[in-house]
């Protein structure tokens, strides 16, 4: 019996809470449970059910002693069954594709490198032949190409980069893809522009949106929804040494723009803005890349919201509802002509960092040069994609976001 005040009053994250409260309840007191939904209001339904699943979540690889857990299953009850089951199959791949997303993110940098993620995603590709198709380039490939700027962030690693791709044909019939782009830097030391001591250790979750675009494919895989979905991963570790990028800098991308790299802490959208570029090839239908991309967008909202930056009325929009619906949220934030000038540089097209003001929106502005071919969102997700402290480890977030909005385009 569970105490939840008045139904109608609860909130999702209420009902996220009381699926956690539930769930440490009878982790060591039970082997199985039926949890029964007739209580909860439908809108609750899946943020509790998808919660309730991912409570369950750990991280023991490297812990001798693991997790004294007996619950081993949880039965839901519905009196409308029937109605409800496609809804929690759905989940169930959520959860399956949040849990992958979970799971490479809380890797180690020492295991998680540019290859290891490429193998993941070969791995994956394997366990679905019918669905998904991987494809890796290394870096004589992307040098062929003239993704210097992807390059330049992996010159001062001994790793080589990645870009990773995965197609996942679920519409067979040409309909033009959406298109996710995940920032994959396996560890962000900053480079030469080096980050303080304190903290860094977080930094091997700077592969976050990458990682969240692997758990995506792999929930569609699961849910099998009817449309196109082309991944990309942009994998690299950004470490200082000899050979690494200086401040000052110049760079040609593969779009023919050059970039004065002023901080090569600003690595993030260095490797994106040649993902961007290269996916043209897909003919996107709308690209969508998430990247742990600024601190400033933690100062801004904090760990509770994403940014969503997008020129697009209509896709923003659709973002935000996704959001609403599955209780993984993100808040507008401007991508506007007027902060454009911050990037100015005297010697190159554009300088890597807009100052010290307003850096989520810069870094956005930034990216904004190289998507101007199609419909585009970037979600910043810098706050939200790991926990810090006694709690840490990768949240698999925006999986939910990311699934429901695809669910809607394939009108399911
Ligand atoms: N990966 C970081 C962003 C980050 C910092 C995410 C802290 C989560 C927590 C990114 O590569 C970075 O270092 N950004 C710089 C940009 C600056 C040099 C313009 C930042 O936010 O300080
Ligand atoms: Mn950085
Ligand atoms: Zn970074």
């Amino acid at each position: 019996l569970v105490g939840a005040g008045e139904l109608d009053k609860l909130t999702s994250n209420q009902s996220q809470t009381l699926a956690n409260t539930i769930y440490k309840a009878l982790s060591t007191r039970a082997t199985s449970a039926v949890v029964s939904l007739d209580a909860l209001n439908d809108h609750n339904i899946e943020p509790f059910v998808l919660a309730l699943h991912n409570a369950a979540y750990r991280f023991d690889t490297y812990k001798s002693k693991k997790s004294d857990a007996t619950l081993e299953s949880i039965t839901l009850h519905s009196t409308r069954a029937d109605e409800l089951s496609s809804r929690l199959d759905y989940l169930h791949a959520v959860h399956k594709g949040q849990s992958l997303a979970k799971d490479v993110g809380n890797q180690p940098a020492n295991v998680c490198h540019p290859e290891y993620m490429a193998e993941q995603a070969l791995q994956l590709a394997q366990q679905y032949p019918d669905l998904l198709k991987a494809t890796v380039l290394d870096e004589a490939a992307m040098r062929d190409l003239g993704m210097n700027a992807l390059l330049a962030v992996s010159l001062g690693s001994e790793r080589e980069a990645r870009l990773v791709i995965l197609e996942y044909t679920g519409k067979p019939d040409q309909s033009k893809p959406v298109v996710l782009v995940g920032k994959g830097v396996t560890f962000d030391t900053g480079g030469i522009s080096i980050k303080p001591a304190s903290g860094m250790d977080e930094m091997k979750f700077d592969m976050c949106g990458a990682a969240s675009v692997l758990g995506t494919m792999q929930a569609l895989c699961e849910a099998k929804l009817a449309l196109n979905v082309v991944g990309t991963m942009v994998c690299a570790e950004n470490m200082p040494s000899g050979r690494a990028t200086r401040p000052g800098d110049i760079v040609t991308t593969l779009s023919g723009q050059t970039v004065e790299i002023l901080n090569t802490d600003a690595e993030g959208r260095l490797v994106l803005c040649d993902a961007l570029t290269y996916i043209k090839r897909f003919d996107p239908d709308t690209v969508i890349d998430i990247a742990t991309l600024t601190g400033a967008c933690v100062v801004a909202l904090g760990k509770v919201l994403a940014g969503l930056f997008s020129p697009d009325e209509e896709l923003a929009s659709e973002l935000l509802q996704g959001g609403q619906l599955s209780h993984d949220r993100v808040w507008r934030m401007p991508v506007i002509e007027d902060y454009q000038e911050l990037l100015d540089s005297p010697i190159a097209d554009m300088g890597n960092i807009g100052g010290p003001y307003g850096g989520a929106i810069t870094a956005a502005c930034f990216l904004q040069r190289f998507t101007k071919e199609y419909r585009w969102a970037h979600l910043d997700i810098a706050g939200v994609a790991w926990h810090s402290g006694t709690n840490k480890g990768s949240t698999g977030r925006p999986v939910p976001l990311l699934m429901q909005f695809l669910r809607t385009r394939a009108g399911a």
